[in-house]
């Protein structure tokens, strides 16, 4: 299920309008592929000062702690066997730190198994 908040307040931000769109879809398309069944996905844009936070959070299967220092290689999968999708590449997240990090930003991962897991990053404001 995708929340749309009530708040419809409109933020801009400085960056490259089809890289970060390309970030967001790459996060959302992994929170469903490794989501839970009727699972939600939720993003979220906070007003931080001269920057935007934006988080992408779901309540998937979450990724144990021994694969996050990897997580944003090229090529990098978590065990297969524990996701509903099969077939990736494991080139989405490095894509996404690739981007962030041409934005002068970081990507940041926070994850629970069986619980879930939140994606941020900050972007200047425009
Ligand atoms: N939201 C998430 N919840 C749980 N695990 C995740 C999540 N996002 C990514 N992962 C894990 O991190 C691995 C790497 O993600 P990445 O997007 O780089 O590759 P992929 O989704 O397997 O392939 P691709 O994005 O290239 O199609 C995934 O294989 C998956 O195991
Ligand atoms: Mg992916």
């Amino acid at each position: 299920m995708l929340t749309i908040p009530e708040d419809t307040r409109q933020l801009f931000v400085s960056a490259d309008r089809f890289r970060i769109r390309q970030v967001i879809v790459n996060l959302i398309v992994n929170s469903v592929k490794y989501g839970k069944i009727a699972g939600e996905t939720k993003i979220r844009f906070y007003d931080v000062g001269d920057t935007v936070l934006i988080e992408i959070a779901d309540n998937g299967i979450g990724i144990s702690k021994k694969h996050l220092p990897r997580l944003f290689e090229r090529f990098y999968r978590v065990d297969k066997g524990r996701s509903r999708e099969q077939g990736g590449t494991g080139l989405g997240l490095a894509i996404v730190k690739h981007i962030i990090e041409a934005h002068n930003q970081t990507i940041e991962v926070m994850s629970t198994e069986d619980v879930g897991t939140v994606f941020s990053f900050m972007l200047k404001k425009g």
